[in-house]
């Protein structure tokens, strides 16, 4: 007899994992719901323990470069049942899945049913291969798998009701909106500032706009998307590198020296809760900042005058010869932690304080609110139709603006 796991054990993890995103909110439609606790997931990721294959929050890792680096994985359930509750597919719509494995491909076929149509595919063989062999095993034989750079989507299907990146996209190509039917709902996790959400867009024309917005974490785009972020050593302390998703200040030659200037401390008195999230936070801080970029130290080289700044991440912001990061005081008996800037250069006590005062506005106003309002418009659509923060991409401009602000 041959090694068969454990189906009964496997459908009981199925259903724990499903039980368990319902609790917390992210599972809301009966439809998917059984599809989650119908797929036997684990059969598409033959060489991972049956805990690791239903692990609710943990993507089982399919396949690494050379250097190490993720480049492909089963996503974790709760991200794909996130995204399946954005992408809103019903019975007969035509969906296109961009980056597969197979799993994520079944539910939506199970969401489709007969009467739809499902394609996924993958700039790499091997995970087109992987998914083709684990459909065919649970019988989901009218799903076509591609292998293809879906920069230009898949047209030769087109158009679709429903498309689901599941890679993390810097930029969102023309071909995605213009293959979408109108209202076609885009769900992609895509990166502005460094900081990526899974945004479910609606086409509306010949732009999107975003109804949901949740922070995620994907394997990057490869092929023509792939996008690598510029950096620079921060003058005057060579451990400590500066990341900018998008461009870099216009002049970094302005922050030679900064570090000459004496640091300034601001404290914002505006606190979280440990579990609280700040994804409206971090988002509000990057849109209302001149530049801003994240920040690595390299305690082995780095000088000390940057740090710590009590985050496992880090928010920087850069405003011409003046340079500030978030810092965090934790009150340890309430489990809260305190905003507050290291700022330096020669207005850096100033510029302390406008940071602060960024922060002390988004607790005012945004605070536990629904987030900015989101739309993608193709390059070259004129500043005065668009609203807010405008970060230009190659392909498109983004419009951030929020609510009362
Ligand atoms: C997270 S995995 C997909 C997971 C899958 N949807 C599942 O069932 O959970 C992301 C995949 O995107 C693929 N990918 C990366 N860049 C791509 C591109 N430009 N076009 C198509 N696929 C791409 C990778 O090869 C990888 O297999």
């Amino acid at each position: 007899m041959t090694d068969q796991p454990d189906e009964v054990r496997a459908a009981e993890l199925r259903n724990k994992f499903v039980d368990e995103l319902k609790v917390e909110g992210t599972i809301t439609s009966p439809r998917i719901e059984a599809a989650m606790r119908k797929v036997p997931r684990h059969l598409a990721v033959p060489d991972s323990s049956l805990d690791d294959a239903y692990s609710t929050y943990n993507a089982v890792v399919t396949q690494t470069d050379e250097h190490g680096n993720h480049v492909s994985s089963v996503s974790a359930p709760q991200i794909q049942a996130m995204q399946l509750e954005q992408g809103g597919i019903r019975e007969g719509d035509r969906v296109l899945e961009i980056g597969t494995n197979g799993p994520n491909a079944a539910y939506a076929a199970e969401l489709t049913g007969p009467a739809g149509q499902v394609t996924t595919v993958d700039i790499d063989p091997a995970p087109a291969a992987r998914a083709r062999a684990f459909l065919a095993a649970t019988g989901y034989h009218d799903v076509r798998v591609l292998v293809a750079d879906a920069e230009s989507g898949a047209p030769d299907h087109a158009p679709y009701d429903v498309i689901l990146v599941t890679v993390g996209a810097w930029d969102i190509p023309p071909a995605w909106t213009e293959l979408l039917a109108e209202n076609g709902r885009l769900v992609v996790p895509l990166r502005v500032n460094g900081l990526t959400r899974t945004y479910g867009f609606i086409r509306e024309g010949d732009h999107l706009v975003a109804t949901s917005a949740f922070p995620c974490g994907f394997v990057p785009m490869q092929g023509a998307g792939a996008h690598a972020q510029q950096s620079m050593q921060l003058p005057g302390d060579p451990g400590v590198t500066l990341y900018f998703d998008e461009a870099p200040p216009a002049d970094p030659s302005l922050l030679d020296g900064v570090l000459d200037t004496p640091r300034a401390e601001v404290w914002t008195g505006v606190s979280v809760a440990s579990q609280e999230p700040i994804g409206t936070f971090q988002m509000y801080l990057a849109t209302h900042v001149p530049t801003y970029c994240t920040m690595t130290i390299n305690p082995e080289t780095a000088t000390g005058k940057i740090g710590p700044t009590g985050l496992p991440f880090s928010m920087v912001a850069v405003d011409g010869p003046n340079f500030g990061y978030v810092v965090v005081r934790r009150d340890t008996e309430k489990k809260t932690a305190e905003f507050g800037f290291h700022a330096f250069g020669p207005d850096g006590a100033g510029f302390a304080e406008r940071l602060a005062g960024i922060v002390r506005s988004w607790d005012e106003k945004q605070r536990g609110g629904s987030g900015p309002r989101v739309a993608v418009h193709p390059a070259g659509t004129p500043d005065d139709q668009l609203t807010g923060r405008v970060v230009d991409k190659a392909h498109s401009r983004i419009s951030i603006s929020w609510p009362d602000a």
